[in-house]
């Protein structure tokens, strides 16, 4: 576990490579030329200094420089060494002892890579065995409080990376519930798990209803983190899991269908950031509620036209079956509110629109409560997640309105991000919630200098910042 292979130290481990960083336009590697390197961010020049190689690593202008900075180049470092065989690291971070969280979640991030289905010839030959940071012997206290928490926090994302890469014949609704208990079992976390004859019996309408297309019934999955103190406010973070999303009857073009495994990645982030929480010990209660379900054209399948009792009872005209996300997260979301939960916050891959809307830098952020939505937003820029706020106002709800029940399932053509978004809230109101759309983010399309191809487990360290940093 990286946690166990993280440490902070005062002085220069000898046994490992050592991770120097410079800023642009100030004093770089002694001996090696400006047009070499210049300290531009993420350039990299590795030196031999006798029996010790150090690697330096260009941070860019210091007039720039934010944490998110140092943990790419960290990640870039941790890439660049383990290329050539280098699997024990020491950075320099004698004048970066307050970040020392963005360094080790840098390196532990960038070394994650999925191989699982690769001959063992074609495998990387390297792992990451051990990082350290080096600070002055004043920081160390700090340093090691940051390196511990960015080695769960690397822990926990690479989980939630994990669990998104398996493929979706691999990855069922029962092997996502599976995984759940795993980690409860690890972790001594309570954890509950619904078939769906338990589903059905209970009146989860809108679970049961996207999975019954499927030869793969759904699950729903609760995992609970209590805390000692009972009166705390209660928040509970809930993840879409569509194990794959072919749209249902109303199909998906087959063209990049293969990435539609990913539709599960709000739910892997919501397990992943358990594990976090778990070893943190926030002072507030937690619970993960994960719908798990596989959203198939099948002989059962629901179909347009169909009109669905949902748990809280409401009911719903399903114009697409594709927009099958809000249907299941509208059940988690009423089952979090009858546990009297005071916070909610889901992350969902929900809509392309918010992709049309914030490409692939942003999540997308949407609320009905403002003030809990700073809190979110302030999490996720201290762990270097985009999230942008998006609107919400009550005009856009007179686009899910249904001639035959109490709303239909999908808007019109435009603002579909924010039509999905509103579906929810009629959901969770009156309880402050939070809703990350995902789909743009939870994904990284082309591998970066210090980041694999593959899902990014958005989500996770924002959710655990946002419970640690509790008041
Ligand atoms: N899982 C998709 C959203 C998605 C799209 C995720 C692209 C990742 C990348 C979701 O279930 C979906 O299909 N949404 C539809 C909604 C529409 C039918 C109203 C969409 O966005 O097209
Ligand atoms: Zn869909
Ligand atoms: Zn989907």
């Amino acid at each position: 576990m990286s946690s166990h292979r993280t440490r902070a130290v005062s002085r220069p481990p000898s046994a490992s490579d050592l991770v120097s960083f410079h800023f642009k336009g100030e004093k770089g590697p002694a001996g090696v030329p400006e047009s070499e390197f210049n300290g531009g961010r993420n350039a990299v020049c590795l030196l031999r200094e006798g029996f010790r190689r150090t690697l330096h690593v260009g941070l860019g202008s210091r007039g720039r420089f934010g944490s998110d900075v140092l943990r790419q180049a960290a990640g870039v470092a941790a890439r660049t060494l383990l290329r050539i065989g280098r699997e024990r690291l020491a950075f320099d971070a004698r004048s970066f002892a307050s970040d020392a969280q963005a360094v080790v979640e840098g390196a532990w991030l960038a070394s994650y890579k999925f191989e699982d289905f690769k001959a063992a010839s074609a495998r990387r030959q390297h792992a990451l065995k051990s990082v350290e940071v080096w600070v002055g012997s004043r920081d160390l206290r700090t340093a090691a409080d940051g390196a511990r928490v960015g080695a769960e926090m690397a822990e926990a994302t690479n989980l939630t990376r994990q669990v998104g890469n398996q493929p979706p014949n691999v990855m069922s609704p029962a092997r996502l519930a599976d995984e759940a208990r795993r980690l409860a079992r690890q972790l001594k976390l309570r954890c509950r798990v619904w078939d769906e004859r338990a589903l059905r019996r209970e009146g989860f309408g809108g679970i049961c209803a996207v999975g019954q297309g499927s030869a793969n019934p759904p699950r729903l999955i609760l995992l609970d983190m209590p805390a000692p103190n009972r009166n705390a406010p209660t928040v509970v973070v809930v993840g879409k899991a569509i194990t794959f999303d072919t749209g249902g009857i109303s199909i998906k073009p087959s063209d990049g269908m293969e990435k539609m495994k990913y539709d599960m990645a709000g739910g892997a982030a919501v397990l992943g950031a358990m594990r976090a929480i778990a070893q943190l010990k926030p002072s507030i209660p937690v619970t993960a509620i994960v719908p798990a379900v596989e959203n198939m054209p099948g002989s059962r399948a629901q179909r347009p036209g169909d009109i669905v009792t949902t748990l809280s009872g409401k009911t719903v005209e399903i114009l697409n079956t594709d927009a099958e996300g809000r249907l299941i997260l509208c059940d988690a979301i009423e089952y979090a509110r009858r546990l009297g939960c005071t916070h909610l916050v889901d992350a969902a891959t929900l809509t392309g629109a918010i992709v049309v809307a914030l490409g692939m830098i942003n999540v997308g952020v949407f609320t009905n409560h403002e003030g809990f939505r700073s809190k979110v937003l302030e999490a996720a820029r201290a762990e270097g997640e985009k999230m942008w706020p998006m609107p919400l106002d009550e005009e856009y709800k007179d686009l899910l309105k249904s001639a035959f029940a109490d709303m239909a399932n999908i808007g019109n053509r435009w603002g579909g991000a924010i039509t999905a978004a509103m579906f929810l809230k009629e959901f969770a109101d009156p309880v402050p919630w939070v809703h990350l759309d995902i789909a743009g983010t939870a994904w990284i399309e082309e591998a970066k200098p210090f980041l694999a191809k593959g899902p990014s487990g958005v989500g996770v360290r924002t959710f655990v910042r946002l419970v640690m940093g509790w008041e």
